[in-house]
């Protein structure tokens, strides 16, 4: 059962509201001062705290908050306002409260306003569990991501890790595919040898060859001395072919008997050299559909895919991109040295939905550019880069027309004889009408409404419109 503590100076008002949650479910403990209050509080556990803000003699509801903040006690608190005190409200929403209710209040709205208290700060609170947890069982020798394809992922690699069998690595670009290569190097009996990378197509074909076996002095033009190739290199580590799929044809051959044989010549050479090497090689191209239209060796096919790691593109993983997020926030604030900073729910939402066509780079690229330029310790959906935005099939575009329409509706006088209800409704709506014709700008709006911005502000939040239709000043 939820418990709540109640800080009302007004008896009659304290026991009203207990009996009323008590109606609903709740465990209620009320107490009739702020002193009375922290003390209980300190001594027995509760889900929420509802507080009165203005308490004429000593304790006041600010103090409280202070007070449950100073002492770190983890429990949400509610403050309860006359009309007349919102300013003092706003300072008890920078003070940490969760949110304020004005007097007299709608007992439903109260309810509401409670559940998503509770709810949110149990969210809050198994968020940061579990991100320990995950972070501890998850981040399988450093790579991040619980969904169940990379879950299988680190389940094969952890197969594969200690013996000597070749890699295909396959997946689209910035999935992670040299990192899981290095991986599986640094996790197999191969680990204190060394892991030599290749890039098949950074390498221009005509030296790609003696890249990859070396030449023997004097073996064409430019060659003044001998040269040790990749794969002697790799002798008794592990080799990465990158990028394989861009292999010209007649280095497909000569590889396909390098790794067939473990033998090979150098350019120029007559002395055949064997090596003991591991073969793990990548691409983010279709081999198969490269074999089956004549482009790739099939028998070098067979001969690299002997155990298949196909990485899933990011948006066939989405439960990875908050996880993502927060491990090169985290990377990148300690490196930095900056605070680390939080997406809002609406900036959030944005991500989860977005393509990801360049994977996990994209991502780790999109935290650091947001480190250098967001000031402040929240990202807004304004703040990410044009390609995050465009929202014409997402929910919210409707949201905005329903809320056009429905202004349109209430100024009109069609509605309901519910004072408080209504009263709520048109100051929506006039706020709504003071935010278009202001273009977005709260400063504005706030004059054409006749209040200060600070209170349109508050009252944005309290709607639940701060992130949309308005623009940051
Ligand atoms: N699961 C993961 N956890 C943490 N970081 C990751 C993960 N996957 C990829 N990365 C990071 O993303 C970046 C791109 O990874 P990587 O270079 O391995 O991709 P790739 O598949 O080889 O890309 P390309 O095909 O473009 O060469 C690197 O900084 C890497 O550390
Ligand atoms: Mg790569």
């Amino acid at each position: 059962m939820q418990r709540i503590l109640i800080i009302e100076d007004d008896q009659t008002l304290a026991d009203y509201i207990s009996l009323v949650l008590k109606e609903r479910g709740f465990e209620v403990a009320a107490t009739y001062s702020g002193a009375q209050g922290l003390e209980l509080l300190r001594k027995e556990k509760f889900h929420l705290v509802l507080t009165d803000l203005v308490m004429p003699c000593g304790i006041s509801g600010l103090d409280v908050l202070k007070e449950i903040s100073a002492s770190k006690i983890d429990v949400p608190v509610i403050v309860v306002t006359a009309f007349a005190s919102v300013d003092t409200a706003v300072e008890a929403m920078k003070l940490g409260a969760f949110d304020y209710v004005t007097k007299p209040f709608n007992v439903d709205e109260l309810i509401i306003t409670i559940n998503r208290a509770i709810e949110v700060s149990r969210l809050k609170r198994e968020n940061a569990i579990l991100r320990e947890e995950l972070r501890k069982k998850y981040s399988f020798k450093g790579l991040i991501g619980i969904s169940p394809k990379m879950l299988k992922l680190y389940e094969l690699i952890e197969k594969i890790s200690d013996t000597d069998c070749t890699v295909l690595i396959t997946g689209e670009s910035g999935t992670g595919k040299e990192l899981i290569a290095r991986t599986i190097h640094f996790n197999s009996p191969r680990a204190q040898k060394p892991f030599i990378p290749v890039n098949c197509a950074a390498i221009p074909a005509s030296l790609l060859e003696s890249e990859l076996f070396g030449h023997e002095k004097g073996a064409f033009t430019g060659a003044f001395s001998t040269r040790i190739g990749r794969f002697e290199l790799a002798n008794h580590g592990t080799l990465f072919l990158d990028e394989i799929g861009d292999l010209e044809p007649s280095l497909q051959a000569k590889l396909l008997r390098a790794i067939q044989e473990k033998e090979f010549e150098r350019v120029g050479g007559i002395k055949t050299i064997k090596v003991d090497v591991r073969i793990i090689a990548a691409t983010n191209r279709d081999l198969e559909e490269l074999t089956r239209i004549g482009k790739f060796r099939d028998d070098l096919f067979y001969r690299l895919n002997v155990v298949q790691i196909h990485i899933p593109p990011l948006r066939e993983r989405r439960e990875d991109i908050p996880l993502l997020l927060d491990y090169y926030i985290n990377e990148f604030s300690k490196k930095m040295k900056r605070n680390p900073f939080e997406f809002t729910a609406e900036a959030m939402e944005h991500l989860m939905n977005y393509s990801w066509p360049g994977n996990v780079r994209e991502l780790r690229n999109l935290v650091e550019s947001l480190m250098i330029l967001v000031r402040g310790n929240r990202v807004n959906v304004s703040d990410l880069p044009e390609r995050f935005l465009t929202r014409s099939q997402s929910p919210e575009s409707l949201r905005i027309t329903e809320r056009e329409e429905f202004e349109h509706y209430l100024l009109q006088g069609k509605d309901e004889i519910n004072l408080e209800k209504t009263l709520y409704r048109i100051e929506k709506a006039l706020i709504l009408r003071a935010l278009k014709k202001a273009k977005g700008t709260k400063s504005k709006a706030a004059k054409l409404l006749g209040i200060k911005r600070t209170t349109l502000i508050e009252k944005l939040k309290r709607m639940g419109l701060d992130q949309e239709n308005t623009e940051n000043e």
